[in-house]
Order: structure tokens, then sequence, then C-alpha cells
């Protein structure tokens, strides 16, 4: 199961950005990026709905990696957690992500997220060991 210890990496994603509003974590546009490298970059409108692209720095898949749409959603008042799904541009995988910010002890906004990846397969016997 090599793709799912290439993707787990992403799994410790601690996003950090610049903050876009006085108080931090309540607006998440901006650019983003992990300590893998990867790229992320949203805008969160005025309903929360959530908007952007991911460019990862790990892949399974063979094929040269290409920035990939992301669409979600965040909850604006209180809590402030967050759901996307990312349509890999450069394969047949869909990876969702799920998670909330933080500020951390120097004031950085983090990003806490856990994902699960979707890879095709052709049938339902083999349906254990695509997600
Ligand atoms: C977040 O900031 C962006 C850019 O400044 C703005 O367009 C958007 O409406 C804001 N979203 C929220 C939820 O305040
Ligand atoms: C992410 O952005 C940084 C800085 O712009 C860049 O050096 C890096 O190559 C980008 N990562 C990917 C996966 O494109
Ligand atoms: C999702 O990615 C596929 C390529 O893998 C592309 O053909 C399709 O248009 C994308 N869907 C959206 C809604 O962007
Ligand atoms: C906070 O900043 C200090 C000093 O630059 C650094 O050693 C520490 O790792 C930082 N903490 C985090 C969570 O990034
Ligand atoms: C299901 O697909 C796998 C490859 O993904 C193949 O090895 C297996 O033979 C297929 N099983 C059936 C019942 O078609």
């Amino acid at each position: 199961m090599v793709q799912a210890t290439l993707f787990l990496l992403v799994l410790s994603l601690a996003l950090g950005a610049h903050g876009h509003s006085a108080r931090k974590c309540t607006n998440l546009t901006g650019e983003w990026k992990n300590d893998l490298g990867s790229n992320m970059s949203i805008t969160v409108d005025e309903k929360g709905i959530f908007t952007g692209w991911y460019k990862t720095s790990v892949k399974a898949s063979p094929n040269p990696i290409k920035k990939s749409p992301l669409w979600g959603c965040q909850h604006l008042k209180d809590y402030y957690t967050f759901g996307f799904s990312v349509n890999w541009t450069f394969s047949d995988s869909t990876t969702v992500f799920t998670g909330q910010c933080f500020v951390d002890e120097n004031g950085t906004e983090v990003l806490k997220t856990m994902w699960l990846l979707r890879s095709y397969v052709k049938n339902i016997t083999s349906d254990w060991e695509a997600t």
C-alpha cells in the first residue's frame, strides 16, 4: 500500500498562512502551505462557501502533478470547522479533508486536518483497498 503511505504524510498537514482578518481563524481566505511543500489557495465567501485549488507535493500516481480544484464549506459562527473535496485533475482519485483552524503559540494560524483518499478500483471485490 505505497499509495496510502505517500498520502499519509499529508496527514501531518499543519498549514500556515498570513492572517486576513484581525480576529484570527475567522476567515481562512489566502495562501496556505504545509510542511511537505504542498500549497493551497482558498477563498471563503461571506456564506462560508469554500473554493480554491490544491497543489500537492506528494502523489501516488505516475502522472505529473497539477493544480486541482477544491470545494467545500466552513461554519462561520462560533466554531469555524470546515470540510472540502479535492478533484485531483491528474488522477482518478478524490480526497476529502475536514479540519479546524488554530492559533499556535507564535500567533500563527494553523489548519489541523484529516483526510481520506478514494482511489478508483475496477469492481466491488476490491472496494476494501480503495479508501
Ligand atoms: C474573507 O476575506 C475575503 C477577502 O478579503 C472576502 O472576499 C470574503 O468575503 C471574506 N469571507 C468572510 C467569511 O468574511
Ligand atoms: C508551493 O509554493 C512554494 C512557494 O511559492 C514553491 O516553492 C513550491 O514549489 C510550491 N509547491 C508545489 C507543490 O508546487
Ligand atoms: C475533475 O477532474 C477531472 C479530471 O480528472 C476533470 O475532467 C473534471 O472536469 C473535474 N471536475 C470539475 C468539476 O472540475
Ligand atoms: C515558535 O517560534 C519558535 C521560535 O522561532 C520556534 O522555535 C517554535 O518551533 C515555533 N513554534 C511553532 C509551533 O511553530
Ligand atoms: C476485480 O478487479 C481486480 C483488479 O482491480 C482483479 O484483480 C479481480 O480479478 C477482479 N475481480 C472480479 C471478480 O472481476
